[in-house]
C-alpha cells in the first residue's frame, strides 16, 4: 500500500475522505464538509463505542467516524478495518484521513486497522485481492510521529503472517531456515542454522523424536541482534514453536482438528519477526531468537506413545502421546537457551487446544515463573496494543499431573487444565526468569476478525515489539 503524508483537502482530494471526529468536534464546515451532511450523519449515530458513517457520493465516499468518548484502541482499530472492507469494494481505492479532534493514539489505530485489514493471503489465487491503492493522511491535522516505525512493523506483520499462511508442501524445516536467513541477512542480524547432525550431536532427543516420522530434516535457528550499544548486559531470549505441520504424528489428529495445522509454526514466526523489528528500529537491545523446526507426522519411523526419550538437558521424558509434540522441541529449545545466562526468556507456541477453549480468540494464555515484574509490564503493553492477557496459575501441585513412573517426566497430563500442565512441563527446562505465552486461540482465524483478518493474524507481534521498546 503507498502511504503519504500530505495535505488531504476534502474538496481537492481524488478518492474517499474520513474524518476521525471526536468529542463534540462536530463543526467540520472548515473542511468544506457541509453543515447538513454532518447533521444528516449525526442523526444516524448510535450508542456504540464507536460509528462509522457512511455517506455514499459518487465513488468519493464521506465516512465520518465518531468517538463516544469511551472509544478504545481496539473501537479504532475496527472502524479502520472497516473502511477498508468498505473501499475496496469500490473503483477507486484512495483514501484520505482527516482528524478533526482525535487523539493521535486514536488515528494511528485507525490507520493501522485499515492497512493490517488490507491484508491478504492471495498469491496462489488467480483472481487476486483488492487492496487499498492510496492511503493520504493529512497532515496537518494528524501528527505521527512514530509513522515510520509502524510502517516497518506492519511490513514485518506481513511477512510473518505469510509465513504462517505458507502450506508445509512449500515452507518445511529446511526451507523456512533458510528464508529466516535470508531475512537476517537483510536486516543484518546475525543468523546460525543448526542442521540435523548437529541437533543430535547436541543430544537434543525432543527434537529429534519429534521429527522421527517426518522425511524432512529438522532445523534449529539461532538469531541473534546485538547492536554495539545495549542496556541490557544479560540478553532477552525469544523461544518460538516451529512445527511447520503438525498431523497429530503416530496420535493422528481427526480430519477436523488437523485443518489449519500448517499454523503450528506461527510461534517461531512471530518471534523470528519480533526480533527483526527490534532490528529494524534499532533498539539499544540484545535479544536472541532460538526457534525449533519441523514437522510432525506419522512416517515410518515416527516415535510413538509410550517411547521415552532423552532429552538436551538429560532429562527423561516419557510419550504419552505424540500429539502433545510442541512442548518436546521448546524443551530443548528452552534447555539450549541456559547457556546464554538470559535476563529474561519468552516463548511463543500455539501449544494447546485448552487455551483455545479456555480464553477463546480475545486474548493470550500466559503463565511465569520468577518473571512477575516482566509479566506485569507485558500484560501493560497488552492493554495498550490490545492483545491481552490472561495470566494463568503455576501452582506446584500441578506438577503431579504430569509425574511419570518410568521417566522423571511425561509430556501430557489428563484432560483438566491443559494448558498449565503444558507450561508446567516447559519450566521442568528452565533455570532463569520465564513467561511462556500459548498463542493457539489467536494465531489463525477461521472466520475473518477485523483487522487480523482471516488465516494468520500475526497476532502477538505487535505486543512482544512494544514489550522490547519499553525494556
Ligand atoms: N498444535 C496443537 C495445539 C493447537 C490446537 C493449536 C488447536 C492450535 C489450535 C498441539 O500440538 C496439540 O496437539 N496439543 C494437544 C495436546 C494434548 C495431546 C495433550 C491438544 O491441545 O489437544
Ligand atoms: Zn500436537
Ligand atoms: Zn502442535
Amino acid at each position: 500500500m503507498n502511504i503519504k503524508i500530505k495535505t488531504v483537502n476534502p474538496a481537492k482530494f481524488d478518492g474517499h475522505i474520513v474524518v476521525l471526529v471526536s468529542g463534540k468536534h462536530t463543526d467540520l464546515e472548515p473542511l468544506g464538509i457541509d453543515k447538513q451532511e454532518v447533521k444528516a450523519m449525526l442523526k444516524r449515530r448510535s450508542n456504540k463505542h464507536i460509528h462509522v458513517n457512511t455517506l455514499t457520493r459518487l465513488d468519493k465516499n464521506l465516512y465520518l467516524i465518531f468517538d463516544n468518548g469511551k472509544s478504545t484502541v481496539s473501537d479504532y482499530h475496527k472502524a479502520g478495518a472497516e473502511v477498508q472492507q468498505s473501499v475496496v469494494a469500490k473503483p477507486n481505492r484512495k483514501v484520505g484521513v482527516i482528524a478533526a479532534g482525535a487523539h493521535e493514539e486514536m488515528c494511528h489505530a485507525f490507520v493501522e486497522g485499515l492497512v493490517l485489514n488490507d491484508y491478504a493471503f492471495d498469491k496462489y489465487r488467480s483472481k487476486k485481492a483488492r487492496h487499498i491503492e492510496l492511503l493520504a493522511i493529512d497532515k496537518k491535522s494528524i501528527k505521527l510521529p512514530a509513522l515510520e516505525a509502524s510502517m516497518s512493523l506492519w511490513q514485518r506483520m506481513e511477512q510473518c503472517r505469510n509465513w504462517v499462511n505458507e502450506p508445509v508442501i512449500n515452507l518445511n524445516a529446511p526451507v523456512f531456515a533458510n528464508e529466516l536467513k535470508a531475512a537476517a541477512k537483510a536486516a543484518g542480524v546475525r543468523c546460525t542454522v543448526l542442521g540435523q547432525k548437529q541437533i543430535e550431536s547436541l543430544k537434543m532427543g525432543g527434537i529429534l523424536a519429534v521429527n522421527r516420522g517426518s522425511v524432512d530434516e529438522a532445523r534449529l535457528v539461532v538469531l541473534e541482534y546485538k547492536p554495539a550499544r545495549c542496556k541490557n548486559k544479560k540478553p532477552v531470549v525469544l523461544v518460538g514453536k516451529g512445527i511447520m505441520y503438525d498431523t497429530g504424528g503416530l496420535n493422528i489428529k481427526p480430519d477436523e482438528y488437523m485443518r489449519e495445522m500448517k499454523s503450528d509454526m506461527a510461534g517461531a514466526a512471530t518471534m523470528a519477526s519480533a526480533l527483526f523489528a527490534a532490528a529494524d528500529r534499532k533498539l539499544s537491545l540484545h535479544i536472541i531468537a532460538i526457534l525449533p523446526l519441523t514437522d510432525n507426522r506419522p512416517g515410518f519411523n515416527a516415535y510413538a506413545a509410550d517411547d521415552i526419550i532423552t532429552m538436551h538437558n538429560g532429562s527423561t521424558v516419557e510419550v504419552v502421546n505424540t500429539d502433545a509434540e510442541g512442548r518436546l522441541i521448546l524443551a530443548d529449545a528452552l534447555s539450549y537457551a541456559r547457556q546464554y545466562k538470559p535476563a529474561l526468556v519468552i516463548d511463543a507456541a500455539t501449544l494447546t487446544g485448552a487455551a483455545a477453549r479456555a480464553i477463546g480468540p480475545f486474548g493470550i494464555a500466559m503463565m511465569q515463573k520468577k518473571a512477575d515484574a516482566a509479566a506485569k509490564k507485558l500484560r501493560q503493553c497488552g492493554e495498550e496494543v490490545y492483545e491481552r492477557l490472561v495470566e494463568f496459575p503455576m501452582w506446584d501441585e500441578y506438577n503431579d499431573l504430569i509425574k511419570s513412573d518410568v521417566a522423571d517426566i511425561k509430556n501430557c497430563g489428563t484432560a483438566q487444565a491443559g494448558c498449565i500442565t503444558a507450561a508446567k512441563f516447559l519450566e521442568h527446562f528452565t533455570n532463569y526468569p520465564y513467561i511462556h505465552l500459548d498463542i493457539a486461540g489467536v494465531a489463525f482465524f477461521d472466520k475473518r476478525v477485523p483487522m487480523y483478518g482471516i488465516g494468520a493474524s500475526g497476532y502477538g507481534l505487535r505486543l512482544l515489539v512494544e514489550f522490547l521498546e519499553k525494556y
